[in-house]
């Protein structure tokens, strides 16, 4: 677990701002869930056979005797919500961001409290929905800043299809089945998809000469599946197909997704998601969305070049004061300029002009306003350009005209 600070956080707060400005073009509004909810709310969601569920929740009882955990995703809890909601939230189109709770070994790329960004599209439960989906997750990388990543998409099928695959995977794996490793021994029996991605690379071999599990799938499934590939072709949104791609939650079903990233090494999964159906008190939850993970997404912009300082706010003015009388005067004018929308900075301690034009400097203001006690008895102000390093007297309102950014004709 992390503190965040600067100078990363410029490139959090880049990343957030313009995910709310996308999804806002989409139609999809915030909802922020609980970050503690009751742990049966993640058991019946993600599946009591999940890795996140069995390893790596932060489950404890509270003082109560309940049992609760800290949230590994963001799915659950918005099912949660929009299952206790009205008939409107079932079509609703919702986003998050925060933090989320892992008990993984830490590597690069793994923290215990990473966070994500998602969406989920509730309702509408068609192949149009999930493409629409897919491509508005290549959008938000684009707008962040990158281009180096790769889509790659596979099918679940439907629910009724999953023995069938079981049962088709089992039969093809029969003859090899004692090369495979002793976790892919058990999850013969226990989990057999999750052969298809185990990392081992004897299994991935084997893995990689079975047939695609498409072959064991209903029409009707691999029907959805190919729609959504030709409209995701029609949006220009290149993806590949990846039969092995299975993904860690038991809540899909048809298209399931990942976005991956070069530089990423190991764990270069940028983000996850698919279409599922989550059975809340014998009710059946239509979605589909994605959540990808920040750090991550830090990780592939720094690898791409994008330098978080280009994202620093930094002050237009820097209020430089000598003398006694201009102190309490000067401090009015960073309080008129900021109520005028002019991010501005003022040392509160009476330090020497070098050593105030020194933290000027180091705030990177654009420009440094003198004012001493000579200024005052002429009504001017010193005004230096920090870029070009221009000096000009002026009086309050050229000064004002300079500054102000809703003032007509002014001077930049
Ligand atoms: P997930 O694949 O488990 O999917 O996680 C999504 C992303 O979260 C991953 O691709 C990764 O970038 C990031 N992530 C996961 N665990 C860690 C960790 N320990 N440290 C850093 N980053 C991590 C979900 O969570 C689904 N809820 C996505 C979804 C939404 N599917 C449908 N709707």
């Amino acid at each position: 677990m992390s503190d965040l600070s600067a100078p990363e956080i410029y490139l959090w707060q880049m990343v957030e701002t313009r995910a709310r400005e996308l999804f806002a073009l989409y139609g999809y509004e915030e909802v922020r869930t609980p970050v503690l909810e009751r742990t049966d709310v993640f058991v019946r969601s993600l599946g009591d056979t999940t890795e996140v569920v069995q390893k790596e929740m932060y489950a404890f009882e509270d003082r109560g005797g309940r049992s609760v955990a800290l949230r590994p995703e963001g799915t659950a809890g918005v099912i949660r919500f929009i299952a206790g909601g009205g008939p409107e939230l079932r079509r609703a189109r919702l986003y998050y961001m925060g933090p989320m709770f892992r008990a993984e070994r830490p590597q690069a790329g793994r923290k215990r409290q990473f966070h994500q960004i998602g969406v989920e599209h509730l309702g509408e439960a068609n192949p149009v929905a999930d493409a629409e989906c897919i491509a508005m997750q290549a959008h938000l990388l684009r707008a962040w800043g990158l281009s180096d990543f790769e889509i790659q998409v596979n099918t679940r099928g439907l629910p009724e299809d999953r023995k069938a695959v079981a049962d088709g995977l089992r039969k093809a794996l029969e003859p090899r089945r004692r090369e495979l490793c002793e976790d892919c021994q058990r999850r013969y029996e226990e989990n057999v998809l999750r052969i298809l991605d185990c990392k081992q690379e004897a299994c991935g071999r084997i893995a990689a000469a079975l047939p695609p599990v498409t072959d064991f799938m209903s029409a009707e499934a691999r029907d959805y599946f190919e729609q959504v590939l030709e409209l995701l072709e029609a949006l220009d949104v290149p993806v590949e197909r990846n039969p092995r791609l299975v993904r860690g939650l038991d809540y899909y079903m048809h298209t399931v997704w990942e976005f991956t990233h070069g530089a990423l090494g190991a764990q270069d999964a940028i983000s996850g998601g698919g279409r599922y159906r989550i059975d809340v008190d014998g009710d059946a939850v239509d979605g589909v969305g994605f959540a990808l993970g920040v750090e991550r997404v830090l990780m592939a912009l720094a690898a791409e070049g994008v330098d978080g300082d280009a994202f620093r706010e930094r002050p237009k003015v820097w209020v430089v004061t000598q003398g006694e009388r201009a102190f309490r005067e000067n401090l009015v004018l960073t309080m008129t300029l900021r109520h005028h929308g002019v991010a501005c900075g003022m040392e509160m301690e009476k330090r020497s002009m070098k050593a105030q034009m020194r933290a000027a400097g180091r705030a990177e203001a654009r420009y440094a306003v003198i004012r001493g006690d000579r200024e005052m008895d002429d009504g001017t102000f010193l005004v230096k350009d920090m870029e070009s390093g221009a000096q000009d007297t002026m009086d309050m309102p050229s000064l004002m005209e300079k500054l102000l950014p809703d003032v007509a004709g002014r001077v930049e």
